[in-house]
């Protein structure tokens, strides 16, 4: 049985003061939920992760970078290591958010190497894989996804891959306020699976957790949740405001 996993992406925002708070607000808010019925996590911008990790106390909450960068130490001026991340109390990484993918411009070579590293330096990092609107509308999500999983994951074995999430995340629903319907994301989710059962076995695909991402609001958080191979939420815009992010985590524990 797979636990659900809600996890609070914060991107480029909060400040030294409103970091701290909103993880102690999560944690208490959170008390008897986290790490029993699901599993929590929140991903601060860099500079206020350790502040966050501190300000966790004894809370059932892990927190995670952002981003990383494969190297492992060395003349990469701005670039954050697995070691660095692990040194500072953080459990999990994302890699290869949309908006690392498109904003930034990282290629699929250089998230599978992110993920990599970050299993080599003892994180659990979250490979995010999904389409953008014009790939959808010319029937293009399915070659998308595959493209992106079979590349993100290149290169790890039965047993290293399970320490990596899947976040499933259409672009066009990414702080867009346009959900994928709990259907369209079954869908999608149901095909991940079954790659990760081509790929690896179907033991792997049926331990792999595979969260949502896009849109995701507490009036919809329960519907997701539902649905056979959603497994947890990667939440934006809502996970900045405790009380939402909460709500999404009562419901995600159903
Ligand atoms: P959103 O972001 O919930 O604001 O759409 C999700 C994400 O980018 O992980």
């Amino acid at each position: 049985m797979r636990k659900p996993f809600v996890a609070g992406n914060w991107k480029m925002n909060t400040d030294s003061i409103s970091s701290v708070e909103l993880v102690r607000e999560i944690t208490q808010g959170c008390r008897g939920l986290a790490g029993e019925r699901v599993d929590v996590a929140v991903y601060p911008p860099f500079v206020y992760l350790a502040p966050a990790v501190k300000s966790m106390g004894s809370g059932n909450i892990s927190v995670g970078g952002q981003d990383l960068y494969f190297e492992q130490k060395g003349a990469f001026t701005g670039e954050i290591s697995a070691a660095m991340l692990k040194d500072i109390g953080c459990v999990r990484v994302l890699c290869g958010h949309s908006e690392r993918r498109h904003v930034i411009g990282e290629g699929d070579e250089l998230i599978n190497k992110k993920v990599i590293a970050a299993i080599n330096g003892g994180l659990l990092p979250t490979l995010c894989i999904g389409e953008l609107l014009e790939q959808r509308q010319a029937g293009q999500t399915e070659e998308v996804v595959r493209r992106h999983l079979n590349k993100g994951l290149e290169g790890l074995c039965d047993e290293r891959v399970l320490a990596v999430t899947i976040a499933y995340e259409p672009v066009w629903a990414i702080g867009t306020g346009l959900t994928a319907t709990p259907q369209q994301a079954q869908e999608v989710h149901a095909f991940i699976r079954g790659l990760l059962g081509e790929l690896y076995n179907d033991d792997v695909a049926a331990e792999l957790r595979i969260q949502y991402g896009g849109s995701v609001k507490p009036a919809n958080a329960a519907e997701l949740m539902v649905q056979a191979d959603v497994d947890g939420l990667l939440v934006g815009g809502a996970s900045l405001k405790a009380a939402d992010f909460i709500a999404i985590i009562e419901a995600s524990a159903g």
